[in-house]
């Protein structure tokens, strides 16, 4: 059971706070709802008093004596702003302090999460954004609008979530604190599994599962970086799987452009600086993490803030910039030489290998699975036509410790994502 306050600041989508509370209630949480004047135009404080079950006050001056504007925000286990208007939200980034809930908010010490709802203009208008960023760095978790159908014939960004979509991600912030969920700075995605996906596999229930995905791209000047093939596909399959087996899922993306799997957390990154920090802020109390991502081995040393240009040096027509490169941190070893002597969480590597004159496929994966120290590491034959961007798949499964290689595929990557979750539900 948890204290919850839950704002509701004046738009339309304050109807959908009413769900949002009910979901809470039923959980057992203490959910003390406070609103702002307006949202009263839209749901009415009889609502939120029968269900709630308490007293609902929008000013500093009601039970002065009960100091509320700092009792309420200091004794909260969660703040929770669904809707949160454009007004509401500069009024949080500012530190105004007119009525009660933006006193709440600056005297809470708990994690707040906000659900921004507005019409798209609003949501895009550059102050808004700016507002946005200013509660991101202060470590506010923002859950950003959907898009679709707006309050009049128009759609776009600027929908509140669905309220089962925030309750999810309540749960998770609660249940994990708030460095385990998303590292403040990123935004999340999140979408319920529809009923007729189901959780009927079954085999991760409660367990926490961490995943990244895609390739990092190490930034040179501002159009230009390092990057590689990866598409993202086989680190967003083995989410969809994880959370179809029912395990909570966090997926930390690199510069992928697939849809979000169905009830899966997303944390979009891009450099393996980013990818490192995402992965230490959810890693613990993890159950498994896999390194799906294809992790740039090393950056350029410099970032030049310019665009770098052709020089026209007419005595060197042939000039060329030389771009000094440093080593990125290796994230997977990291994590290995970090675990604790319980042996959790079970650590999956991927590898991308070719044969060469020094030996096979098989021959430098049993290397690196020995050198990374990881528990799993699942092989991909990789050449110009092989594994990035397709659909299928082929891999070989290799445990520490084990001489017995699983071969699964071709298979579609979901297939292959079936054969690496049986795999480590074998450990687990
Ligand atoms: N990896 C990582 N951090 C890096 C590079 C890779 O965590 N800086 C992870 C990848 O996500 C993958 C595994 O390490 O799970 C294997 O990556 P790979 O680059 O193939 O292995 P290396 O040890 O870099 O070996 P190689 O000599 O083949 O480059």
């Amino acid at each position: 059971m948890a204290r919850i306050v839950l704002g509701v600041s004046g738009g339309i989508a304050a109807y959908k706070a009413c769900s949002l509370l009910r979901l809470f209630t039923e959980a057992g949480h203490d959910v003390t709802v406070v609103p702002t004047e307006s949202a009263l135009h839209f749901v009415g404080a009889p609502t939120w008093e029968a269900l709630s079950g308490k007293p609902v006050a929008t000013g500093v001056w009601e039970s002065v004596h009960e100091v509320p504007h700092v009792r309420l925000g200091q004794s909260a286990d969660l703040v929770v702003v669904a809707p949160a208007t454009a007004d509401l939200v500069a009024k949080a980034a500012h530190g105004l302090a007119g009525d009660l809930l933006t006193n709440v908010l600056l005297t809470a010490r708990c994690p707040v999460v906000v659900a921004p709802a507005m019409h798209t203009e609003m949501w895009e208008h550059a102050a808004t954004q700016a507002n946005i960023s200013t509660l991101m760095e202060r470590g506010v978790h923002v859950i950003p609008p959907a898009s679709g159908r707006l309050t009049g014939a128009d759609t776009g960004p600027g929908r509140l979530p669905e309220p089962a979509d925030l309750y999810a991600v309540c749960e998770r912030i609660l249940a994990h604190g708030t460095a385990a969920v998303v590292p403040p700075k990123y935004a999340t995605e999140l979408r319920a599994i529809p009923e007729d996906e189901g959780l009927a596999e079954g085999g991760l229930e409660g367990r926490r599962v961490v995943i990244t995905a895609g390739g990092t791209r190490e930034p040179i000047d501002p159009v230009r970086f390092l990057g590689n093939r990866s598409s993202g596909k086989q680190g967003f399959a083995l989410a969809t799987v994880a959370a179809r087996r029912g395990a909570e899922v966090v997926l930390i993306a690199a510069n992928t452009t697939l849809a979000a799997p169905a009830g899966v957390l997303v944390v979009p990154v891009q450099t393996a600086l980013e990818l490192e920090t995402a992965v230490a802020a959810a890693a613990p109390g993890a159950d498994v993490v896999v390194m799906a991502a294809a992790v740039a081995d090393f950056r350029p040393a410099h970032y030049t803030d310019a665009k770098i240009k052709k020089t026209h040096d007419a005595d060197d027509p042939d000039a060329a910039p030389t771009i000094e490169l440093v080593r990125n941190p290796d994230v997977l070893a990291g994590l290995v030489a970090r675990r604790g002597d319980d042996a959790s969480p079970v650590i999956v590597g991927f590898a991308a290998e070719t044969g060469d004159q020094d030996g096979s496929v098989l021959d430098h994966a049993r290397a690196k699975l020995a050198r990374k120290g990881c528990d799993l590491l699942v092989v991909n034959e990789v050449g110009t036509d092989k594994t990035f961007g397709l659909d299928d798949n082929t891999v070989h499964i290799l445990r520490l410790g084990s001489s017995h290689v699983i071969d699964a595929g071709p298979a579609p990557k979901e297939q292959i994502s079936a054969a690496v979750w049986d795999a480590v539900q074998q450990i687990l």
